[in-house]
């Protein structure tokens, strides 16, 4: 199928988010015409940073009120669309019935559309990563493309914390196997996944500093109060900025092919301690008082501590196949720290823990 035509027209959902509204500034960048999904066009403090786009005094840039919530709402957004990167987060993800709808209105409206080629699906590493046995990963240490958690484990529910990894393995099937049922013909769509790591990096609008997680993270390193990490994982990033380049690519590769699906991470990994002591080592100017990481694991998981830390120390992160097909270079996790702990002071006002 095909990728999208050079200054072309690109949907993006979620796009007064983290991520997604990365992705609108940086196709605006390349040329391309957006329209920017949002649940409420009004909604000043999450949608005037969009606004504030010279692209959207143009036109260039357009804003649309749809949820994912009520079929049939993205129909005539979709309508004229050459790509669409869906990157919204969905309601809620406990009910997996629910995620089957969400996919289902999506997938109608691009049907219905009669002009999108391509849809670039947003994942995540949970889908690649998410074990509910930890041996798992001693079994499989290699992270790339073709790793998927163990589904078979009867642990592996909503109700045990699963229901975000389970959630976008089935948006990834469900958007494949509807690509595969779009075609042959003049209406055929393929559709690609992305499985964004852990996003860090500025954020645009002062409503983000309580998303992510990680830039909301960060802001709490700032006020003076951070946890340990699920089992001590460490981070595993990626430069918001360098995501949107990863989304966009795969929109434009004439490489990918339906159903493939492409981790975006810069294969760096740090511990929280580390990262809450890096704010300091980048920017000494802000004289951050570094708070000690509290852990607030139950006794029996602290007793492991070692022993899970050193489970994450011998995973490989690949990276290998989405360079390959953007082009896209990972900025180190420094730069991405450093940019959002000056966003998130500048853009949203948060005020520093400083030493005395
Ligand atoms: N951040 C990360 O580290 C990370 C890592 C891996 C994968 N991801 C994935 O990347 C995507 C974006 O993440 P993010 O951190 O940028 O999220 P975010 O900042 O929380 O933004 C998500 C957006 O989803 C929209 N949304 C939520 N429910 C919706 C619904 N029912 N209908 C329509 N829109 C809805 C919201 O729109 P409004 O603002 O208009 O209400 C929100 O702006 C998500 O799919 C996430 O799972 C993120």
């Amino acid at each position: 199928m095909a990728p999208i035509p050079k200054r072309g027209t690109v949907a993006v959902t979620g796009a007064a988010g983290f991520l997604g509204g990365w992705t609108v500034r940086l196709l605006l960048d390349k040329g391309y015409r957006v329209r920017a999904c949002v649940r409420n066009v009004e909604d000043a403090a999450r949608t005037d940073f969009l606004k504030a786009l010279p692209a959207y005094a143009s036109g260039r840039l357009t804003l649309h009120g749809a949820d994912l919530d009520q079929p049939g709402c993205f129909d005539e957004i979709f309508k004229g669309c050459h790509g669409l990167a869906h990157i919204s987060h969905v309601s809620g993800y406990t009910d997996i019935d629910y995620i089957q709808r969400t996919c289902d209105h999506i997938i109608a409206s691009v049907n219905g559309s009669g002009s999108v080629t391509r849809v670039v699906v947003t994942s995540s590493i949970a889908a690649i990563i998410s074990e509910m046995d930890l041996q798992e990963i001693v079994r499989r240490p290699v992270f790339y493309e073709d790793r998927y958690p163990d589904e078979m484990n009867p642990k592996r529910t909503p109700e045990r914390g699963q229901g975000y990894s389970m959630a976008k393995l089935i948006a990834e099937r469900a958007f494949s196997d509807a690509a595969i049922a779009s075609g042959p013909g003049s209406a055929a769509w393929d559709a690609i996944t992305c499985c964004p790591g852990d996003n860090v990096g500025p954020i645009q609008s002062a409503h983000q500093k309580d998303m992510g997680p990680w830039q909301h993270n960060i802001e709490t390193m700032l006020l003076g109060d951070y946890r340990q990490n699920d089992v001590y994982r460490p981070w595993m990033t990626v430069d918001v900025r360098d995501d949107a380049l990863c989304h966009i690519g795969l929109l434009e590769s004439t490489e990918v092919k339906n159903g493939e699906r492409y981790i975006a991470w810069s294969c760096d990994t740090r511990n929280v301690e580390d990262i809450c002591a890096d704010i300091d080592r980048l920017l000494p100017e802000l004289r951050h008082d570094t708070p000690d990481v509290v852990d607030p694991f139950p006794e029996r998981i602290q007793a492991r501590e070692a022993e899970f830390r050193a489970i994450w120390a011998q995973c490989e992160l690949r990276n290998d196949r989405i360079r390959a097909v953007t082009g896209v270079t990972f900025r180190p996790l420094d730069e991405s720290i450093r940019d959002c702990v000056e966003s998130l002071i500048s853009v949203a006002g948060v005020k520093v823990r400083v030493r005395a």
